[in-house]
């Protein structure tokens, strides 16, 4: 954290632009203007972050998303493809002496509480440990790990150093899904049954040598799916116990590895999941957080979030015929900017966020199990 001391006479008087002040901070803000025997007291304090990964989306965080946030200051920028660096330099308009191929360069040559990692899978680990052995702080994008042994030692190092670690879940930072999750808290139709929920696209355009995205790992489970996984934790408020997953590819995929998949997953509180999921349907698109259905013992809870379609969550109670629209919560950041300011709340406050590397294992479990179980054509326990 950056506090700046300036005086309202020109010398000294602190000055703040957040309201996510520790007790620390206060006692020592007070402390100061005893000393300086000053009147008034405001405290900036600012997260400083080196960000790795300049990439599409990496490039995106940075300008739509870490440059509108007035708490963070990014101190420099990382991208381990010096090409790719220079592009994304250029295209940002970022400081030369700042930008770096390494992020252990990063490291010793600029201050920094945190990091910031938006680099695709292999990078997640590699970054996020030497982020930690280095004490700093880390936000990460998902999915979290390659392996759930790789995410579980991250989880231990962060923990063993005292740093927070905590996983990018923007479909959480979003109003329909959090009316949703009150909704069934709340046992507004009660004991949860069947949940039936489905997302659709059609990302089968651009020319297959042209779109890096035929061309990665798993596609929907570890590229799409994984958000809905983690939805369905947030919504549902139960764990997953067990996955029966088949994926494939469409004729007409332009994917390496399957692009569509259908899903039974069973829930520790009795809620079962029917999921289909595909990047080349056909059929007309979903928002990105998919179409809810769920049901339960008082009626029907239907919900969707995060795109092109109106947001909305609605209730059907048992023997109505009109659906009654749930008022949706007021968010002061959505999606990605949500993820940042609860990381930066997080680290000011001393506190765990609720997608903390360790709440999210979980989530990379689910994951990992429905791959195993699309590969074996086995029902697979979640871990
Ligand atoms: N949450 C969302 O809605 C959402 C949407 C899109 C992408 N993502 C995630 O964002 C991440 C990046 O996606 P992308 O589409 O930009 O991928 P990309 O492949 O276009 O870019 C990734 C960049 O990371 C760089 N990189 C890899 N390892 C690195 C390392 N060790 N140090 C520094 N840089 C490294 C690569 O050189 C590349 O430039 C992925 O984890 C992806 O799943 C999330």
């Amino acid at each position: 954290m950056r506090m700046f001391a300036i005086d309202c006479t020109g010398n000294y008087c602190i000055y703040s632009l957040s309201e996510q002040c520790t007790v620390k901070t206060v006692m020592f803000a007070n402390r100061y203007l005893a000393i300086m025997q000053l009147e008034r007291i405001v405290i900036i304090m600012t997260l400083q972050i080196i960000h790795v990964g300049l990439g599409g989306w990496g490039q995106n965080w940075a300008r739509t998303v870490v440059a509108e946030n007035k708490d963070v200051e990014t101190t420099a920028w990382v991208e381990i493809d010096a090409t790719a660096l220079e592009a994304a330099r250029e295209r940002l308009n970022l400081p030369a002496d700042r930008c770096f191929t390494s992020l252990d360069e990063a490291l010793k040559t600029v201050p920094a509480d945190a990091v910031l990692v938006t680099a695709s899978l292999p990078g997640h680990v590699p970054s996020a440990r030497t982020a930690l052995l280095a004490d700093k702080h880390v936000l990460m994008e998902k999915p979290f790990a390659p392996t759930v042994a790789e995410a579980r030692e991250l989880v231990e190092l962060a923990e063993q150093r005292g740093r927070l670690l905590m996983i990018s879940q923007n479909y959480r930072f979003q109003p329909a899904a959090r009316a949703a999750a009150a909704a069934v808290a709340e046992q507004k139709i009660g004991r949860l049954g069947s949940i039936n929920l489905d997302f659709r696209r059609y990302d089968n355009i651009a020319p297959v040598a042209e779109h890096r995205h035929y061309h990665i790992w798993e596609p929907l489970l570890a590229d799409m799916s994984i958000h809905h996984f983690d939805l369905m934790r947030l919504v549902i408020g139960q764990e997953p116990v067990q996955v029966t997953c088949k994926t494939w590819n469409a004729a007409w995929s332009k994917y390496d590895e399957p692009a569509e998949g259908a899903m039974t997953i069973t829930f520790d509180g009795g809620a079962v999941v029917n999921y289909r999921g595909s990047w080349v349907s056909t059929a007309p698109k979903t928002n990105w957080s998919g179409e809810w259905r769920m049901e339960g013992e008082k009626g029907e809870l239907i919900w969707t979030s995060r795109g092109e379609l109106p947001e909305g969550a609605a209730i059907r109670l048992l023997g109505e015929t009109e659906l009654t629209p749930l008022a949706l919560p007021e968010l002061t950041a959505l999606d990605r900017s949500g993820s940042l300011a609860a990381f930066a709340e997080a680290v000011s406050t001393n506190s765990i966020p609720e997608t903390s590397g360790r709440e999210n294992l979980k989530t990379l479990a689910l994951m990992f199990a429905a791959i195993e179980s699309a590969k074996t054509g086995l029902p697979v326990n979640v871990a």
